[in-house]
């Protein structure tokens, strides 16, 4: 499974603080937004990454990441010259797809909790996989709708009259088919490729199945600013608590055995002195005990 991170758009609902810096790039806490969907990916098991951004940004987000390997991961970059839809991905990563299952996250999307993406991931065969979170305001989102024995019959992008609570997050698992696909779609009248179109051809293949998460399962979206400090908020309240911190790539790497201990100390070493650096220290402290 390779996975694409779409991490382009025009940031406008983040204006002035997108104006010089991308949306996907903005602090979320104490680390940049686009580490909390890279750590998800990596924790459940992904090597191989593409991301998407704006010509403007990809200099930016190549100094942040850089090729992957001090994670024992690839990464590879393209570029959405405009915010064309979510739809477009599989267009400008065809190559990338090159006949493998793919998974598609926003960048903005920022999850915690279960197992729920591991399993999709592992178990997944063929089709797509999305997934439904109930929301209070499901306007703002796709919205699935489910029939007495819990089957996915429609699926529409922000209706006005939501059929349903349930909201499709951005995490998108598809087959190669999906490249084909996405090249039939027309763009909406809002002028975008719709992941929702998408979503529903796979529906009208019968090959379109929605797992719902659990209440416990937190999604949080940080496109505006305050849904920015919401998430913010939220990440420093469990961090503090618990003493450990979410959305940290280099932690998921040791855990997922992508960085040996001796090579996550050596990456450490390119780490300056910080608290994200005193984190790892404790992580190597504690892998070093379990290992004896
Ligand atoms: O957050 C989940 C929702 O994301 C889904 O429920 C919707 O079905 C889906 O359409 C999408 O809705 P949004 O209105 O939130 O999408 P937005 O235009 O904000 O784009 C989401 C992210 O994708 C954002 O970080 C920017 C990036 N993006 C978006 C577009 C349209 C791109 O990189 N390129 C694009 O062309």
């Amino acid at each position: 499974m390779r996975a694409i991170i779409l991490a382009g758009g025009s940031g406008s609902r983040l204006y002035p603080l997108s104006k010089v810096s991308s949306k996907q790039l903005q602090a979320v806490y104490d680390k940049p937004m686009i580490y909390y969907p890279l750590t998800v990916l990596i924790a459940a098991g992904i090597r191989e990454f593409c991301i998407i951004t704006t010509p403007h940004d990809r200099p930016r987000f190549e100094a942040l990441l850089g090729d992957g390997t001090q994670w024992g991961i690839a990464i590879e970059y393209r570029t959405q010259p405009k915010p064309e839809g979510i739809g477009q991905a599989f267009l400008i990563a065809e190559d990338f797809v090159a006949g493998e299952h793919v998974v598609l996250m926003l960048g903005d999307n920022i999850f915690f909790g279960g197992d729920a993406f591991p399993r999709a991931i592992s178990e997944f065969r063929s089709g797509a996989a999305i997934f439904a979170y109930q929301v209070k305001h499901p306007q703002q989102y796709g919205v699935v709708e489910f029939d007495r024995d819990g089957k996915a019959i429609s699926i529409e992008e922000k209706p006005q009259e939501p059929r349903s609570n349930f909201a499709v997050p951005g995490v998108y698992i598809y087959d190669d088919r999906v490249v084909d696909i996405a090249k039939t779609i027309r763009p909406s009248t809002r002028g975008e490729l719709e992941i929702t179109d998408i979503n529903r051809a796979y529906l009208q293949l019968g090959d379109l199945h929605v797992r719902r998460l659990n209440r416990g399962f937190v999604w949080l979206d940080a496109g505006t600013s305050s849904t920015l400090q919401e998430a913010s908020a939220y990440i420093e309240t469990v961090e503090r608590r618990q003493g450990v911190k979410l959305g940290c790539p280099e932690e998921a790497a040791l855990v997922r055995g992508f960085l040996s201990l001796e090579r996550f100390r050596e990456v450490l070493a390119h780490i300056p002195a910080c608290e994200y650096r005193d984190y790892l220290v404790e992580v190597a402290a504690e892998a070093e005990r379990h290992r004896r």
